[in-house]
Order: C-alpha cells, then structure tokens, then sequence
C-alpha cells in the first residue's frame, strides 16, 4: 500500500491557488500530486519529476487523461533547466519535495532497495544510468565505503564493515541485497543488535541509497534554484525523512532569512534585500499527527517545513 505522507499539512503548505502553477519534485506513486490536481481549476497546472522510470509510467498511464498534468522523467535538481524551457522561470506557485524512496521502490525485490528482499544489489532511482550500489561496492576505496556509511548513516562499525568488504570483495563480489544484509549482520556484535528493533543492515542501505543516489546533492541543487523558479508568493514545501536532509533545508531557510552577512563597522543607511525566501507559520518543523502516525509508521521520522518567497525590495 502506498501511502503519501503529511498529505493534507503539504496542501496546505502550498496554499494553493486553482489557476496556479505547481511543481511536483517527487511524484512517486503520484498521492501528493492528485490531491493538488484536485485543488487547480481547468487553468492550472502541475508539472510533475521523477528520477524513477517506473513512477512516471505509472503517472502516463493513471493521469492519461489528464492534460493539466505534464510528467518528467528527470532529477529535480534539473528543475530550473525544464522551466527554462517552459519559460516558467520565476512564475511558479508551489513547489513541493516528499523526499526519499517510494513504497514500490522498497517493495519490488528487483530495485535492489532491501534488505529483506533478495535481489540485485541496484539501489538507484534512475536505474537508466549511473552506478548500482554493486558496481560501487566492488571499486570504492576503503575510506570511501567507511565515510558513506559514518556520515549517512551514522552507522558505529563503518570502519569495520568497509574494512571486511574490501577484505571480501575481490575474491566474492557483493552482488545481492540479502547477501551484502546477511554480512553486515554477521559483522555487528550480536549485544549490539539486541539493544536495536532495526534490522543491523538498516543504517547501511540507507546510507548507501543516499550515496549512490545523490540525494543530498540533488537537494542542494534545487534549493539554490528555489528563488529564482518562484513567483513572488510562491510556497515551497519540503518533506524530509532524514536529519542531514532536513538540517539543508532548515539551514537554506535560515540563511534567506538572514540575508548576506555585511560587514560591522559600515553605516547603512537603508537596508535593500534581494529576492529570498522565509520561513512560514510559527511552527517551523511540521511533523505528522497522532493519527498519521497510527495509520502509518514511515511518518515517524517525517518533518515539513514551507517557505514563501519575497520579492526583492527597491
Ligand atoms: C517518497 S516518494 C514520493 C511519494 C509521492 N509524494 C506520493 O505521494 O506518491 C519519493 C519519490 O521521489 C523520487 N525522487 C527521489 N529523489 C529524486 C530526485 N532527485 N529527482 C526526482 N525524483 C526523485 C523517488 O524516485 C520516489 O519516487
């Protein structure tokens, strides 16, 4: 079952407007995207990304009717270059972002996402180009594997289990999910595991996904475009399941709220700022409610956060 997070608290972020112009980041399995379909009039529109090919087949073939709906099969991190070629750079409403893996992508054996599925040991979102997790594994330097699993996954053993996978891989290829699982369970002390409910692989595929997916990159690259791709007024909205990628958001927001750090010691007569974005509402982290959380575990470690872009003042 597939089930969109923080549904209602995002639509609401957005503040959406019917004849308004939207952008989907992350349509997955499209929950976020019909709920705003729902919101816009026959005028508006919502141009929908994913990296995945088998999210944007579905849309095709779900939306098919739908001409108010335009799918593209690309990172959001390309988002500014697509709206350029829509002239849409500056004139967009909303902007949302539901970050990580998708419901189908952990439940199909064969994306190579889990640890409780044997399959190839792919793990990309894009599985059209780019390096899988195997192909990696097999050349990466030791404290390259090591500093993958320390900073993503704030994993305690990734010097050890970089040090045994270097060890092993040359004389056995890692090549599927279930055994990559199976040895990083071996390595980690058995008390260890005990004193956790996740499974002892967890840290490491997320760390690994989050690597060869270039997902905090991609994060970083669309917020550098995020003010130049609103209107003034336009909302983004920013769903975050891990706290690297919700620290990038909270800081960027942060940040154009500050302004440029000018220099003490210089009269300023008046303080001019450029176009930015600040933060919206009091509550600046939003997290799922009681009921979300019953209904569905995964919101757990959700956060939200809006921003609105303000025009540059004269
Ligand atoms: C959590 S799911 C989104 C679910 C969606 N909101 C829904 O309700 O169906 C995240 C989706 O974002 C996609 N994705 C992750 N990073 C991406 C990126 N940089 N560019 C485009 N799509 C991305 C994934 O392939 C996945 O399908």
């Amino acid at each position: 079952m597939h089930y969109s997070v923080l549904l209602q608290e995002s639509l609401l972020g957005l503040s959406i407007n019917a004849d308004g112009f939207y952008v989907d980041g992350t349509f997955g399995r499209g929950g976020h995207s019909a709920e705003v379909l729902k919101l816009l009039s026959d005028q508006g529109h919502l141009m929908a990304f994913d990296k995945d090919a088998d999210a944007i087949a579905f849309g095709r073939e779900k939306f098919s009717d739908d001409k108010r709906l335009s799918l593209q099969h690309a990172s959001f991190a390309d988002m500014k270059s697509v709206l350029a070629e829509h002239n849409m750079l500056g004139k967009v409403d909303g902007i949302l972002l539901d970050l990580g893996v998708s419901s189908p992508q952990l439940d199909v054996a064969d994306r190579g996402f889990s640890f409780l599925r044997d399959g190839p040991l792919d793990m990309r979102m894009d599985n059209s180009s780019g390096q899988t997790v195997a192909q990696w594994l097999a050349i990466a330097e030791r404290w390259e594997i090591k500093k993958v699993l320390h900073v993503y996954g704030e994993e305690k053993f990734a010097a050890l289990i970089a040090k045994k996978i270097v060890e092993r891989r040359d004389e056995h290829p890692f090549i599927t999910t279930l055994d990559l699982a199976d040895f990083i369970e071996a390595i980690i002390p058995k008390k260890v595991q005990m004193q956790s409910k996740k499974h002892a692989a967890t840290r490491s595929f997320q760390a690994l996904r989050i690597h060869i997916n270039k997902e905090l990159e991609d994060l970083e690259n669309l917020l550098a475009d995020v003010v130049e791709m609103l209107k003034p007024g336009g909302r983004l909205v920013v769903i975050s399941f891990h706290s690297l990628e919700d620290r990038i958001v909270k800081h960027f927001i942060r940040d154009q709220e500050r302004g440029p750090i000018l220099p003490r010691n210089i009269p300023i007569i008046e303080l001019k700022r450029d176009e930015h974005v600040k933060s919206v509402g009091k509550k600046k982290a939003i997290k799922a409610s009681i009921d979300e959380l019953d209904e569905n575990i995964r919101s757990r470690s959700a956060v939200m956060r809006v921003a609105e872009k303000v025009a540059a003042t004269t």
